[in-house]
């Protein structure tokens, strides 16, 4: 806070162990308030506080440390919270705002109506969730809290403004803040913390009791030591928190024994399909733990890893390879092998972030999934009529394709859902889907605006209906087509303009008729799918980046395998090669209901053009990356009718031509597209992709054009469709390195 006034004037931290000694060193390190007070019972403690430059000044009672401060922190020991409460009580201003640091949040509040009354607007409990196995003020660190969380759980009637400097506070201090309600915060913590360390301190218990010598401890490896690390904690603190946080403790214990009793079942019956099933979720789960469930358990997104490409500009595309497998298809081969009955087998299953979500989605409804490896997937279906209810909500990452077809597939199931995902996805409209699976009868609760998380009540019956859908879209189509398996009658969707027609191609597959009437699909409720075995394409999206890299590039050649080919998704070679692209298809073949080939693509002179209406939509996930190769071509294209772009998963028009004009390029852009005159000089600079996968990767290929390096930032998110986008880039001559990430 270096120019103008700090957050607080006055911070008085009450308890100087490892948290308070932090958090007052923290704030004095950062400047964030006029002066910070500290306060423990324990003379020395306080005395070393001061010594050790931990606080400004130690206060010699309780009642010196409160009076005057406008922000008083609790760091004692939850169980010492209500004495402490009543005893600073008579001298805490009324807008003075107080926080704590306690791992549970119920018995804070619970403190704080017992001793005032009331919770007041000024009580924002919070809970950092950071520590180390020191303890005490000599191991207080200003820097324990960057790069961690800190967990805000203010009332509703919390006063905003003191949320936010509280906020700021934290922040300042390094650390990234969430806030969440008291009960999902004890929830949450029950789950992920103190069961663990329950389970911890039993089982080192239980062994130890088995053998009084504690002989067996010599035979136990790594696993053991790893499990039982948290075993070694402080028993005070912890007794402390199973008290305080007694009954979300109690629930997911009872959850727990439930569970391992089922265990204990499947082994003694012999059950191995289950503990199969079992495992495999938990395996999943632990693997993509970081990533995604990191994401469920503390209602954030998944974007917090910051990475940035830097590129330099130049080069030549050369090279023979394959992208991975193709998105909308990989998503699908889970949904419908998961439904079918029997083993389904996928090859070429893409590993991508927005996959894999939804194969956990699955897993956490009971399927068994083997995999992935290497792209290869194996899938226990379990019929139309077996998924069981999921635990928590669905956490969907990115990916808008996953949440509008679970929305169909959801919303005919007997129990409830609710579907989540990042920020991005957060804010992408969900009323396309809602509205007419409505009119089919589902009961489907979104967000303001139509917006996720969608909430899905089970147990309604659904009707088939005839939709016609107002904007041309494979999603929606899909989902309206999936509710359909499952509903009574006919459901039917005419389509404006011809999109994806995966769904359909793939019911085909897993033996479900599908009837196709011009631009009408239609199914009938009450059928099964039989499972079957999918070879999934390299995706048509990804290998677009390179087409047009291999395009607009000096002396290339490049040739990309086994790229899917469906007519519905080749708008992109169309286009190009309408621009004058050199590009030969080699090789066509069909290969599982889905038409595949080789490209072979060189360097050629590209000339703009008026873009075709009816191309948008099967090309509507490459524009990104064409609109770098109108940049690079003689004359002015122009693109009208792609209004879609706008709500994809960035505003694609715009952020292009921010990104654009990043790099000295002007564009005009319209309601429903952009007018590129191509020859213009690319730059070198920074674009921001807003953590949109193909803003990022568009840029990367542009640099092969640029005068100038480019740096990209916010591209973690290029791991949803394309994980092996950087090393695949370097391979064939793009000269991009990448910061950040894990
Ligand atoms: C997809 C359909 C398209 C596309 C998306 C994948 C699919 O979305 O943009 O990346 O797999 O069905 P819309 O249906 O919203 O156009």
């Amino acid at each position: 806070m270096g120019d103008g006034e700090p957050l607080f004037k006055r911070v008085a931290i009450i308890g100087l162990g490892l948290i308070g000694g932090s958090l007052a060193s923290a704030i004095r390190q950062h400047r964030l308030a006029g002066q910070v007070v500290g306060y423990d019972r324990r003379a020395e403690e306080l005395a070393l506080g001061e010594e050790l430059g931990v606080i400004d000044v130690a206060a010699e009672s309780l009642e010196q440390a409160v009076r005057g401060s406008d922000l008083v922190v609790l760091a004692v020991p939850v169980r010492a919270t209500r004495a402490v409460l009543a005893e600073l009580k008579p001298f805490l201003d009324s807008d003075t705002v107080l926080s704590d640091v306690g791992s549970t949040k119920s018995s804070f509040v619970a403190d704080v109506e017992a001793v005032f009354g009331e919770l007041s607007p000024h009580v924002i409990p919070g809970h950092p969730i950071a520590g180390s196995e020191k303890s005490g003020i000599r191991a207080a660190n200003p820097e324990l809290f960057a790069n961690h969380k800190v967990i805000l759980t203010p009332a509703d009637n919390a006063h905003q403004p003191d949320v936010e400097r509280l906020r700021a506070l934290w922040e300042g201090c390094g650390a990234t803040v969430l806030t969440m309600s008291v009960a999902y915060h004890d929830e949450v913590l029950a789950a992920t913390s103190h069961l663990p360390h329950l389970i911890a301190f039993s089982l080192v218990d239980t062994l130890a009791g088995e053998d009084e010598n504690m002989d067996i401890f010599r035979y136990a490896a790594g696993g053991f030591r790893d499990f039982t690390r948290i075993a070694a904690s402080d028993p005070v603190m912890w007794h402390d928190i199973f008290l305080s946080n007694r009954d979300a403790v109690l629930r997911v214990i009872d959850h727990f024994t439930h569970d391992l009793d089922q265990l204990r079942s499947a082994i003694a019956a012999g059950d191995g399909a289950m503990l199969l099933r079992v495992f495999s979720r938990a395996k999943a789960a632990r693997e993509h733990f970081t990533k995604m469930l990191s994401g469920q358990a503390y209602v954030t997104n998944n974007s917090e890893k910051q990475v940035t490409f830097q590129l330099q500009p130049g080069g030549s595309i050369r090279g023979d390879i394959r992208v991975p497998g193709d998105k909308s298809m990989s998503h699908r081969s889970i949904m419908l092998g998961a439904l079918a009955e029997g083993i389904t087998e996928v090859k070429g299953f893409l590993e991508g972030e927005d996959s894999l979500a939804t194969l956990q989605a699955f897993r956490d409804m009971g399927v068994t999934i083997e995999g992935p490896e290497d792209g290869f997937v194996r899938i226990h279906g379990v019929g139309m009529h077996g998924l069981q209810a999921p635990r928590g909500p669905l956490y969907l990452g990115n990916s808008g394709t996953a949440m509008r077809l679970f929305a169909g597939l959801l919303a005919a199931q007997p129990f409830d859902s609710e579907l989540t995902g990042d920020a991005s996805l957060s804010k992408r409209p969900m009323g396309r889907v809602a509205d007419p699976l409505r009119a089919m009868g589902a009961v489907i609760d979104t967000a303001e605006g139509g917006r996720p998380p969608l909430k899905i009540r089970g147990g309604h019956k659904l009707t088939g209906i005839h939709y016609e859908m107002p904007v041309a879209s494979a999603q929606v189509k899909s989902c309206l087509l999936l509710a359909g398996l499952y509903a009574e009658g006919v459901t039917s969707v005419t389509e404006p303009a011809p999109t994806r027609d995966h769904t359909e191609r793939m019911l085909v597959g897993f033996g479900y008729h599908v009837h196709r009437d011009g631009a009408t699909a239609s199914v009938t409720g009450g059928g099964k799918l039989t499972a079957c075995a999918i070879d999934v394409p390299a995706d048509i999206s990804s290998a677009a980046f390179f087409l047009v890299a291999g395009s607009i590039a000096p002396a290339s050649e490049l040739v990309l395998r086994h790229v899917g080919m469906n007519p519905t998704r080749v708008g992109v070679i169309n286009i190009l090669r309408q621009m004058g692209a050199d590009i030969e298809v080699l090789e066509e073949r069909e290969i599982g209901g889905e038409p595949v080939a080789d490209l072979r693509v060189r360097s050629a002179e590209l000339k703009g053009i008026d873009i075709p209406e009816e191309q948008v939509p099967l090309a509507i996930d490459e524009f990104p990356v064409l609109f770098i190769a109108a940049t690079c071509a003689q004359g002015r294209t122009v693109l009208r009718g792609a209004e879609e772009l706008r709500v994809k998963e960035s505003d694609r028009i715009q952020v292009m031509a921010d990104g654009l004009a990043a790099l000295g390029v002007e564009t005009t852009v319209t309601p429903d597209g952009i007018i590129i005159d191509g020859g213009q000089d690319i730059g070198g600079g920074t674009v921001n992709s807003h953590g949109d996968h193909r803003i990022a990767m568009s840029f990367a290929v542009a640099s092969l054009r640029a005068n100038g390096p480019i740096e990209i930032t916010d591209c973690a998110n290029v791991a949803t469709s394309f994980p092996s986008f950087v090393e695949l880039a370097q391979q064939t001559g793009i000269q991009i390195r990448t910061e950040g990430g894990e």
